[in-house]
């Protein structure tokens, strides 16, 4: 089976080929089945615990089936090192994400069909080699062409060459709801034809000339090499250590991350993320892709390139996943991983002794790139060398828009170019953050600022403290920021005390971004989007709680995740609990933000409370002193 040197070692292509074979041979899998998914069935907490090195791995693996066009998929768990079958578990009434091969199908079949020809002809559009089409996640709004069908809907666009910027002429008012198991167009709605924008929007090198000349080469060296090392999927740096993953869905998982073999994070990922458009016309109100759970942050990984991409001395990781037939698929060098400089990490000049003292900060960065469509998705977790760890979620690529006659109202968005309309929208991401704080029994206060009122306690009126509050079970743990309070929620482990006698924790601190969903709760994407009406949930720790809007999210009806799971109102306290924060960015489109956009930032940040009993980055060496190039 390879070199599988721990259970969360990252799924190898033989593991994938194997599973599907285990699979194949119950002989119920049907004939031209797909395979949404197969992953790794990550061990329980307990067996994870109790395994030491050298111990057997019993390896097992998930797989989702989508038996054929109807609603409904199994979900398998197989042992790949046992070679049987341990769950066979027919789910009714679901849909999986969108299947890249029945896209490939809805492309090609809608291209054929008379009426589309026909509304692409009453634009003057006859050379169908120059039309792109999307198929979107389709969402839930009480269309009969929903009922018990996989559905997308289909927008289009013209390009006047292959490699022409697509999105820069919409073909307004056209969509295609397209039947995705069946392969077939259900129909073609027109409502109604608006003239083209006609300005290219190229964001090529040689569509700009002449270029900048006058921006001098920066060179990252590391003579020495990087300070890291990697084992399997084993990285240790600078007292870190972590194990990185790969999943069709998050995208990039980070395990077990400890600080000098002291555990802060059992496992981190990004779970779901959802672009609500907030313009209620007939070709954008609909849109509310979920970009993990519809399309997947894995399986829309992109590989980098190196100088391009990742500057330094790079560590790439592969990516491995299943094709929907059940292969393995490697996405070359889809994590990156390196060191960066990232100024100063402390200083201090003495006045009075004459002394001056600074140290470099340095951050090792674990990152990949999502295409998701017209738009991409960078996620960058940082780890520093004083115990903060970061996610930094970069956004770019190019706005979903239309198209509007010239002078045309954009009372929900703002014209970005002549002709050329990008509606108002959010990008809403949930983070899973299963704390461990030096074990699973762990609390959570919610702490801020509370102002004393005047009294003969506070006779400059000046007196602050901070309020803690104890999140004490799931119903009463759903909660929002509160940036004037400086609100924060720190994890904390009772009963691990630090050299002060405080107990050891972690706190979330909302440092950037934190817009909840706008739509209405009880809209459709209010609903299945559940997750970002608030900007935290804190739940008991289930294996199979995995993603915040659950499972099934393309075409739910809403309720799945979080939603469903605090129903339960589990108890909080000293328990295996998991931190699940919601964040984003509320866009007001720019016209600096078209033909591409440059990079928009949001994310958070995790910093010890207590964990150490001082600054634990006194021992960072001091750097030489350097010169100028001169
Ligand atoms: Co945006």
């Amino acid at each position: 089976m390879g070199a599988i040197d721990h259970p969360l070692a990252m799924l190898t292509g033989d593991e994938i080929t194997r599973a599907v074979e285990i699979l194949k041979a119950t002989g119920d899998v049907p004939k031209g089945a797909l395979f949404a998914h197969i992953v790794l069935h990550e061990p329980d907490k307990a067996v994870l615990a109790a395994w030491r090195t050298g111990d057997p791995i019993d390896r097992e693996v998930r797989a989702q089936i989508v038996p054929g066009p109807e609603l409904g998929v199994v979900e398998a768990v197989v042992s790949v090192s046992k070679g049987d079958v341990r769950e066979w578990r027919v789910v009714e009434g679901v849909r999986p994400a969108l299947l890249m091969h029945e896209a490939a199908n809805a492309i090609f079949t809608t291209k054929q069909h008379p009426e589309y020809i026909a509304a692409l002809a009453r634009r003057g559009i006859t050379d169908l080699d120059t039309v792109q089409i999307d198929p979107w996640p389709a969402g839930t709004f009480d269309y009969p062409a929903e009922d018990n069908r996989r559905i997308s809907r289909c927008i289009s666009f013209v390009r006047e060459y292959a490699t022409d910027n697509g999105y820069a002429r919409p073909v307004e008012g056209l969509i295609v709801h397209f039947d995705m198991g069946r392969n077939e167009v259900i129909e073609v709605i027109d409502h109604g034809v608006v003239a083209m924008p006609q300005q290219h929007a190229r964001y090529f090198a040689a569509d700009h000339q002449p270029l900048r000349a006058d921006l001098k080469p920066i060179d990252i060296t590391q003579p020495e090499g990087p300070s890291f090392t990697v084992t399997g999927n084993l990285v240790e740096w600078q007292k870190w250590s972590v194990r990185v993953a790969f999943d069709p869905y998050e995208g990039l998982v980070l395990h077990q991350v400890c600080y000098d073999g002291r555990s802060i994070l059992h496992r981190a990922s990004v779970t779901e993320m959802v672009v609500p458009y907030g313009d209620p016309g007939e070709l954008h109100g609909w849109k509310n892709a979920f970009d993990a759970g519809e399309w997947g942050l894995g399986r829309m990984t992109q590989s980098l390139q190196l100088g391009c991409d990742c500057l330094g001395e790079i560590h790439y990781f592969d990516g491995t996943l299943a094709s929907e037939h059940g292969h393995a698929w490697v996405i070359k060098n889809a994590i990156c991983m390196h060191e960066e400089d990232y100024g100063v990490l402390w200083k201090h000049v003495d006045l009075m002794g004459g002394t001056s003292e600074v140290r470099r900060s340095r951050r090792l960065v674990i990152s990949n790139f999502a295409t998701v469509g017209n738009y991409e998705y960078g996620f960058f977790w940082y780890l520093y060398l004083d115990g903060n760890v970061q996610l930094e979620v970069k956004l770019t690529g190019i706005m979903s828009v239309g198209a509007i006659p010239p002078g045309g109202v954009c009372e929900f968005g703002v014209e970005v170019a002549p002709g050329v309309y990008a509606p108002n929208h959010q990008h809403l991401f949930n983070v899973r953050l299963d704390l461990d704080v030096e074990g699973t029994a762990n609390r959570v206060y919610e702490v801020e600022a509370e102002p004393l009122p005047e009294g003969p306690d506070n006779p400059w009126r000046n007196a602050f403290r901070a309020k803690r509050t104890l999140l004490e079970r799931e119903s009463t743990a759903v909660r929002e920021v509160n940036p004037p309070m400086s609100r924060t929620w720190r994890v904390v482990n009772e009963s691990v005390r630090n050299g002060l006698g405080q107990p050891v924790g972690y706190k979330l601190v909302p440092t950037m971004s934190t817009p909840t969903m706008l739509a209405h709760e009880e809209s459709s994407v209010g609903r299945r989007a559940a997750f970002s009406q608030h900007n935290l949930w804190v739940t008991k720790y289930d294996r199979e709680e995995r993603r915040g809007a659950g499972e099934y999210p393309n075409q739910s009806s809403g309720g799945d995740g979080l939603p469903s799971w605090i129903a339960a109102d589990r108890e909080l306290v000293d328990e295996d609990i998991v931190l699940w924060y919601s964040f984003g960015v509320t866009h007001f489109p720019r016209p600096e933000d078209w033909p591409v956009m440059p990079v928009e930032y949001t994310g958070f940040l995790l910093q010890p409370v207590g964990f150490f009993d001082r600054n634990p980055a006194l021992d960072v060496p001091p750097s030489p002193a350097g010169h100028c190039h001169d």
